[in-house]
């Protein structure tokens, strides 16, 4: 795939981490090649009907957390908003932009000569368009629910077959002896401490089967034919860590109806109640600086928000316009490096893409954004107050436990068709803000968190939440915290289940 070779190109994005795996612009489409077109046409439809099925059903609802007023929540129901369509024919261009780097430190970043000039040439994104388009996508009446094409949390789980204390069987080498699936297993411990007592080593005493997916696995089409399948893959879990994940239309032809754990959770790939979305780990422990900076109270920090990022996802060119020295809001965001021919890496420092020609003005709003954007260290900027968190080329990210580690009330912004990492185990509601992709920055979202900030006994509530959900969730730099939170997610499904029935037949 080609997009996969983009690997690291967000790496100086963020200093702290850098993404390990692809890029995914075209994520959510089956690869070329591997699903018949008929197929490919109809799976892709099952999927846009499931997304709309999943949204009328109101599961938005569960997309996370509660905004701290009303005022911000997206409307129920509410999709993610087609891209603006293109307005005007595209230059003859100047080859000299009029946006100056250091207006950013006067004024909003947006209403800087020349800033939206070179977001069109170089992103496409007109932000009167978009918001057009955003909130044209969510006045209509929610679709009604068609028929679900998988199953739900009953009808995809055999509770029958589990006998409590809840056991979950993990697939080995020696399971996949001479099988296509063997090169696509990664083998994850789960003797950790935490969790080796919810493991058995007999799959006859197994309520689910683990199988963590390694990366650029192209044998998934040979899953019916693993050893304790059933026929259909019941109580099966495909753990996926890459930012590609698994789409709807490989799930629906090949994994029957097993549950996905993914880091792209998106709602069109979703299945309420049987999938479990993913948080990233952080690679590196937090230091001694930042564990002076996690001891921080909120309001006594630098910054009221920051991100620092490239533009691997909408919400994150949006945002970008809407830096704002003057209110301690520093939003810096830089094209993608396939844009731009000017990689933002320290590792690679040199253009991705050689093929790519850019206008002589693309090439200068680059070198222009460059200046602003390295104006910025990463690190500096978790000295605030609120972090936004952006989905990139997957909607899990690095930043959200970086963010939490350093007692940053992380905003939530671009997940309104996305699910928030281990929602079953985390009220992200009572440590986060959720914010829908339309929302005024400057005359309803910044405002808001002002008066949020001076709510101090909410702050304080708010970061040691979150402080307590790093440790227990992401605290670890293995990815033990995450396999204990894909475990528990299950045992607490199935261990109510299990209780439930047995309730009702005494
Ligand atoms: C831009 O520069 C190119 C060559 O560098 C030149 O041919 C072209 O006329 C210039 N265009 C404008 C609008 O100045
Ligand atoms: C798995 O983890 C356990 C406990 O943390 C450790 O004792 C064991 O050596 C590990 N096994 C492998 C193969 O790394
Ligand atoms: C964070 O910012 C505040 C306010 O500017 C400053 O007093 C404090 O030293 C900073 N903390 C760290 C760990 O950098």
């Amino acid at each position: 795939m080609a997009a996969d070779d983009a690997e690291d190109a967000d790496e100086g994005e963020e200093l702290i981490a850098s993404k390990p795996d692809a890029a995914a612009h075209n994520g959510t489409l089956p690869r070329a090649g591997e699903v018949e077109p008929h197929a490919h046409a109809r799976l892709l439809w099952r999927g846009v009907l499931v997304a709309l099925c999943v949204l009328a059903l109101g599961v938005a609802e569960g997309f996370g957390a509660r905004p701290l007023l009303a005022a911000l929540r997206p409307a129920r129901g509410a999709a993610a908003p087609p891209p603006a369509p293109r307005a005007h024919p595209r230059g003859p261009w100047p080859n000299q932009s009029s946006f100056v780097p250091q207006c950013g430190h006067r004024q909003v970043l947006g209403t800087c000569a020349g800033y939206a000039e070179c977001m069109d040439a170089i992103k496409d994104f007109r932000e009167a368009d978009f918001l057009r388009a955003a909130r044209t996508a969510r006045e209509g009446r929610p679709p009604l629910a068609p028929a679900r094409p998988w199953c739900d949390r009953w009808s995809c789980m055999d509770h029958a077959a589990c006998a409590l204390p809840f056991k979950v069987y993990q697939y080995t080498r020696a399971d996949l002896a001479n099988h296509p699936l063997l090169s696509c297993l990664q083998t994850t411990n789960l003797s950790h401490a935490q969790i080796a007592r919810h493991v058995t080593h007999e799959p006859k005493r197994a309520c689910a089967f683990w199988f963590e997916v390694g990366q650029r696995c192209r044998n998934l089409p040979h899953a019916s034919t693993l050893p304790y399948w059933r026929g259909n893959g019941i109580n099966h879990v495909f753990i996926d860590h890459w930012d590609r994940g698994i789409d709807a239309a490989e799930r629906a032809q090949w994994l029957g109806r097993a549950a996905i754990a993914q880091g792209h959770a998106t709602a069109e790939r979703w299945v309420h109640g049987l999938d479990i979305a993913l948080g990233l780990h952080p690679r590196m422990p937090l230091s001694p600086s930042d564990l002076r900076l996690a001891a921080t109270p909120p309001w006594a920090r630098r910054y009221l928000l920051t991100f620092k990022g490239t533009h691997s996802h909408i919400s994150r060119v949006r945002a970008g316009m809407h830096h704002d020295l003057a209110r301690r809001v520093v939003l810096a965001t830089f094209p993608h490096p396939m844009q731009c021919m000017v990689s933002t890496s320290l590792r690679r420092p040199y253009a991705m893409s050689k093929e790519r020609r850019l206008s002589p003005l693309h090439a200068d709003c680059c070198q222009r954004l460059k200046v602003f954007y390295e104006g910025y260290e990463y690190r500096r900027l978790m000295n605030t107050t609120f972090a936004l968190v952006m989905p990139g080329r997957q909607p899990a990210s690095y930043r959200l436990a970086e963010v939490l580690g350093r007692g940053s009330i992380p905003v939530f912004y671009g997940f309104d068709d996305a699910l928030l990492p281990y929602d079953e185990l985390i009220d992200w509601s009572a440590l986060s803000l959720n914010v829908p992709i339309d929302v005024s920055f400057e005359r309803t979202l910044l405002p808001l968190l002002e008066a949020a900030a001076a709510d101090r006994p909410r702050m304080a509530r708010m970061q040691r939440e979150g402080q307590r959900v790093f440790r227990r969730w992401f605290g670890t730099r293995s990815a033990t915290a995450g396999d204990h939170a894909i475990l528990e997610t299950l045992r607490r499904r199935f261990e109510l289940e299990v209780r439930r029935r047995r309730l009702r037949s005494n």
